[in-house]
C-alpha cells in the first residue's frame, strides 16, 4: 500500500455526479487517484475497474473524496466524438426537448380519444395548427436544427402512449425535419410562404391516419384482400373525417387523400395505384353528401380534389410532399411494435426502406431521407459504408433496367451518391402482391465483372442509383453467395 500523502493545497473535493459515476462504470475505470481530505489516498486508479472498486468509492462520498488539481483532465475527460461523418458535418446535440414531445404525444392521445366519440370539428384544427405550430417552433429554435439528432425513439421510448399517438408524432416529427432540412428559404418571403407549407405538410402526418379510428383494421401481416381493401381505403376515410372543415386548408386535405400514393413513375417503376379507385370512392362519398345538409364545404373540396386528380395537375412540391409523410409513415411503422413483430432499430428501419424503394419512390425522395435526416435518426452513424456490397439500378437508352452489384469504395458528404466499383450484375425477382416489390436477387443469373469500372454518383450524369443494400443481417444467403462469387 502506497504511504504517498498529497498536499491539501494540491486538492480538489470530487462531486460525486451521476453522470460522471456512469461513464466510470461504462469505461470500467476509475480514471484518478483519490485521497481523503488530508491528503491521504483512499483509492488507487485503475483501469480495469471491478464493481466492487466503485461500491468502495461510494462509500467514502459522505467524508469527501478528493482528487490532484493536476489530474483535473484526466478526470473529466470529454470523450471525443466526431464532427464529420463522411465528410459531412454532424452535431451530437438533441433537438427535440423530452418533456415537449412527451406532451405532444398526449395530446395525440387526447385527439384520437376524442374523434372516437366526436366527429372533426373547427376546435380540433385549431388545436391541432396551434400544436404543429409550437413543435415547428421549438424544432427551428434549436441551434442545431440542422445537423443535431431527431432523437424522436429515444423520447418517445418511454412515453407510455398508445401505438396510435405514438405513430403519429413520430410521423409528424420525421416528416418536419425531411421538410425543413431539404428546403432552403432564400428571402423573407419564401420564409413565411414555406412555413405554411411546413405546418401544412405537418398537420397532415398528424392527421393522416385518423381514419383507422373509424374502421376496424387487421393486425396480422398475411392481409386478405378484403383486409387490404380496407387499408386501401384509409386515407380516404381520413380525408372524409376533415373535408367538411372550413377552417382547414385545401392542401391539408389534399396530402392526407394522397399521403400513400408517394411516386407516380414511368412504366415498370411504378406503384402508385390507379386513379380510377380513388375518382370513384370521392364521387361515390360526394353524390351521398348531395343529400344531407351542412356538408358545402366538402362536396367543394372533392369536386376540387378530383378535377386536380383527373388533370395530373401536383406541383413537384406536392409530389415531394406526399412522398415525405409516406416516408415518415414507414419509418415510424417500422420503428414501432407491431402486433406481428417487435420494433426495429432505426437503421434496420432506413436499411429496408431503401431496398423496398425501387417501386415506390423517387431517387430525389431517398436521398432527401438518407442525406438529410438520415444520420440525424442514426445517432450519427452511416447506413451506407464503404466496404458495403450494393445493388444499382440504371435505365439504358432502350429503356431496359440494368442491376449492377457495385462494391463502395468511397462516401463524399451523401451515402446515396458513393464512389462504387461495380464487381457484376444480377437480376431481380419480382413480384407483384398487393404491390410490385423485389422479393429478391436471383444467384443464377450472377455475372462477375473482371474489368472492375469505377462511377462517382456524385457525378449528376451517372444514371445509376442505389437500391439495395445487400446487407448480412437482411439477406444472410445473398451476402454469403456474392461474396463467395466475389472470392472465386
Ligand atoms: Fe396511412
Amino acid at each position: 500500500m502506497s504511504t504517498e500523502k498529497v498536499s491539501k493545497d494540491d486538492l480538489q473535493r470530487f462531486d460525486f455526479t451521476q453522470e460522471i459515476i456512469d461513464s466510470f462504470h461504462e469505461n470500467k475505470s476509475i480514471p484518478v487517484d483519490f485521497y481523503n481530505k488530508d491528503g491521504q489516498i483512499l483509492i488507487h486508479k485503475r483501469l480495469d475497474a471491478k464493481p466492487e472498486d466503485f461500491t468502495k468509492l461510494l462509500k467514502f462520498e459522505f467524508q469527501g473524496v478528493f482528487f490532484k488539481k493536476s489530474d483535473m483532465d484526466k478526470l473529466y475527460a470529454v470523450e471525443k466524438v466526431p464532427t464529420h461523418v463522411n465528410g459531412k458535418a454532424v452535431s451530437f446535440t438533441n433537438i427535440l426537448d423530452e418533456e415537449k414531445t412527451k406532451a405532444q404525444a398526449r395530446l395525440a392521445e387526447d385527439l384520437l380519444l376524442d374523434l372516437k366519440k366526436t366527429s372533426f370539428s373547427n376546435n380540433h384544427v385549431r388545436s391541432v395548427q396551434k400544436s404543429m405550430d409550437s413543435m415547428l417552433n421549438d424544432f427551428t429554435g434549436s441551434d442545431e436544427y440542422e445537423n443535431g439528432l431527431i432523437n424522436i425513439l429515444d423520447v418517445l421510448s418511454g412515453a407510455g402512449v398508445s401505438k396510435q399517438s405514438e405513430l403519429m408524432t413520430k410521423r409528424t416529427v420525421v416528416a418536419m425535419g425531411l421538410k425543413i432540412r431539404s428546403k432552403k428559404a432564400l428571402s423573407k418571403m419564401d420564409e413565411k410562404k414555406e412555413k405554411k407549407e411546413h405546418l401544412n405538410l405537418m398537420t397532415a402526418s398528424y392527421l393522416a391516419d385518423v381514419g383507422y379510428t373509424k374502421i376496424n383494421v387487421a393486425s396480422s401481416i398475411d392481409l386478405t384482400p378484403a383486409e387490404y381493401e380496407i387499408i386501401k381505403t384509409h386515407p380516404i376515410i381520413s380525408y372524409l373525417m376533415v373535408a367538411n372543415s372550413s377552417e382547414m386548408d385545401y392542401e391539408v386535405k389534399k396530402l392526407i387523400l394522397h399521403h400513400h400514393r408517394p411516386h407516380r413513375g414511368g412504366g415498370i417503376n411504378n406503384n402508385f395505384p390507379a386513379d380510377k379507385f380513388l375518382v370513384e370512392k370521392l364521387t361515390g362519398f360526394k353524390n351521398k353528401y348531395l343529400n344531407e345538409s351542412d356538408k358545402e364545404v366538402a362536396i367543394r373540396d372533392i369536386d376540387k380534389q378530383i378535377h386536380e386528380i383527373m388533370n395530373h395537375s401536383f406541383t413537384s412540391n406536392t409530389e415531394d410532399d406526399i412522398a415525405y409523410l409516406s416516408l415518415a409513415s414507414e419509418y415510424a411503422s417500422l420503428t414501432s411494435d407491431q402486433s406481428w413483430r417487435n420494433a426495429m432499430d432505426s437503421k434496420t428501419a432506413l436499411k429496408i426502406i431503401l431496398n423496398n424503394s425501387f417501386f415506390s419512390y423517387s431517387d430525389k425522395n431517398i436521398r432527401d431521407l438518407f442525406d438529410y435526416v438520415g444520420l440525424s435518426l442514426t445517432n450519427n452513424k452511416s447506413v451506407i459504408n464503404p466496404g458495403d456490397l450494393v445493388i444499382t439500378a440504371s435505365w439504358d437508352s432502350e429503356k431496359k433496367i440494368h442491376f449492377e452489384i457495385c462494391l463502395i469504395k468511397d462516401i463524399d458528404r451523401f451515402q446515396t451518391r458513393p464512389l462504387l466499383e461495380r464487381v457484376g450484375s444480377i437480376a431481380p425477382m419480382i413480384l407483384k402482391e398487393n404491390k410490385f416489390i423485389i422479393k429478391d436477387f436471383d444467384m443464377n443469373t450472377f455475372k462477375l465483372d473482371r474489368r472492375r469500372a469505377t462511377y462517382n454518383l456524385m457525378n449528376s450524369v451517372d444514371p445509376r442509383r442505389v437500391i439495395y443494400l445487400i446487407d448480412p443481417e437482411l439477406n444472410p444467403k445473398l451476402h454469403e453467395g456474392i461474396l463467395k462469387k466475389l472470392a472465386g
